[in-house]
């Protein structure tokens, strides 16, 4: 098995530095859109066949070095009982917005086989067809970045109604964010129960906040996750599972994330590498963190930041190559091709 992946996540030395990219299954390659003329969006996450086809989509396209669940971070959330719409014009819509002790009874901690069986039946096909030509990824969001759809029932700009429910109400935040801890650790556990050789929390949002309020209104919640996880795992002798926690505009929470006991802190752009390697400590391993609109430079352009990204992380204990977020639908698909060959040309050296 191509396993430098892993032994990235492990902080092991590395022929060459892995890459995978974040959305790299999606809306900017045209087999993509060819599966999603057939079916919405929704559909393709619930239909095993389909949604291990475009998984795989990119690892027989890019060449990357991991696979990433193709799913998306509401399935659990529509789960838990809210209505669940993609508009494309829109993005996602969840009804109704948790806002009152009301909404929040509503709400079950599902058991994730019974309610998300199709995600853990992808993940078995596709280790199955992935015949360990790579390890798979799986993943979730983190509590806070899944309360906030919840809470603003939607997509936000400024968060208000996340911020007014945290400061006026703290227990009523405190209990739905503990529904929701309870049903991510139980779905990261279904997911390494399926065949999951690795797991990211998705903390996109975590950035909107002041270092002291993240401390006490995020972080717990997902050293809860990775402490619960690792002691599960360990009662099950299972082995090791890396857990990689990227959070969002990551700059001004690293001296607080570095705590929460993760493999590996996926980075954004907004910051140097070497600075956030500095920052967490030496033996950290980091991921990231190319902009995503850098792919859009003429090769040349792309190929000095995969240098200088490269360089930089030089001075971290590993380095897992991404994008510092998703990749943008309008990207041109060689320009991705080209990095993948580029990192795995330039590290290998
Ligand atoms: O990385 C991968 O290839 C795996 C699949 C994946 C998707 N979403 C597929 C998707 C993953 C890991 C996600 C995570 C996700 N989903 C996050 C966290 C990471 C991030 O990007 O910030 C968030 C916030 C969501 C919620 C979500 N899903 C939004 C806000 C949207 C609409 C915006 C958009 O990009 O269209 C989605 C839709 C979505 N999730 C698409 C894909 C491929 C596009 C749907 C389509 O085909 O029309």
């Amino acid at each position: 098995m191509n396993d430098v992946f892993l032994k990235a996540c492990r902080g092991e030395a590395v022929p060459y530095t892995p890459v995978w990219i974040m959305r790299q299954a999606g809306r900017y390659l045209q087999q993509y859109q060819a599966v999603r003329r057939k079916v919405d969006f929704l559909t393709l996450c619930k239909t095993p066949e389909l949604a291990a086809e475009v998984t795989i989509q990119p690892v027989d396209i890019l060449g990357v070095d991991a696979a990433i669940l193709f799913s998306d971070i509401l399935i659990p959330v529509e789960a838990m009982g809210m209505e669940l719409e993609f508009i494309d014009s829109r993005g996602p819509v969840l009804s109704p917005p948790v806002r009152d002790e009301d909404s929040l009874n509503r709400l079950s901690v599902p058991d994730p086989e019974e309610k998300t069986g199709f995600v853990m039946q992808t993940i078995r096909i596709l280790r199955k067809e992935l015949q360990d030509r790579v390890p798979l990824i799986g993943f979730s969001g983190a509590p806070f970045t899944t309360a906030t759809y919840m809470i603003e029932g939607g997509t936000s700009k400024n968060f208000l109604n996340t911020k007014k429910m945290i400061f006026r109400s703290p227990e009523l935040y405190a209990a739905l964010m503990e529904k929701i801890t309870r049903t991510i650790t139980a779905y990261l556990k279904a997911q390494i129960e399926a065949g999951a050789q690795a797991v990211q929390l998705f903390d996109t949002w975590g950035g909107i906040f002041s270092p002291a309020d993240f401390r006490e209104y995020a972080l717990p919640y997902v050293t809860g996750i990775i402490s619960e996880l690792r002691g599960w795992l360990e009662s099950r002798n299972a082995g090791h599972v890396p857990v990689i926690y990227y959070v969002g505009e990551t700059g001004g929470l690293l001296e607080e994330i570095r705590s929460c006991g993760a493999d590996v802190y996926g980075i954004d752009w907004r910051i140097n590498l070497d600075d956030a390697a500095r920052r967490l400590g030496s033996d950290a391993v980091v991921q990231g963190n190319l902009d995503p609109a850098a792919l859009f430079l003429p090769r040349h352009g792309i190929e000095g930041r995969v240098r200088d990204i490269l360089g930089r992380a030089s001075s971290a204990r590993g380095h897992i190559f991404n994008l510092g977020h998703g990749v943008l639908p309008e990207t041109p698909p060689e320009n991705v091709i080209a990095l993948v060959e580029m990192v795995h040309h330039l590290s290998g050296e």
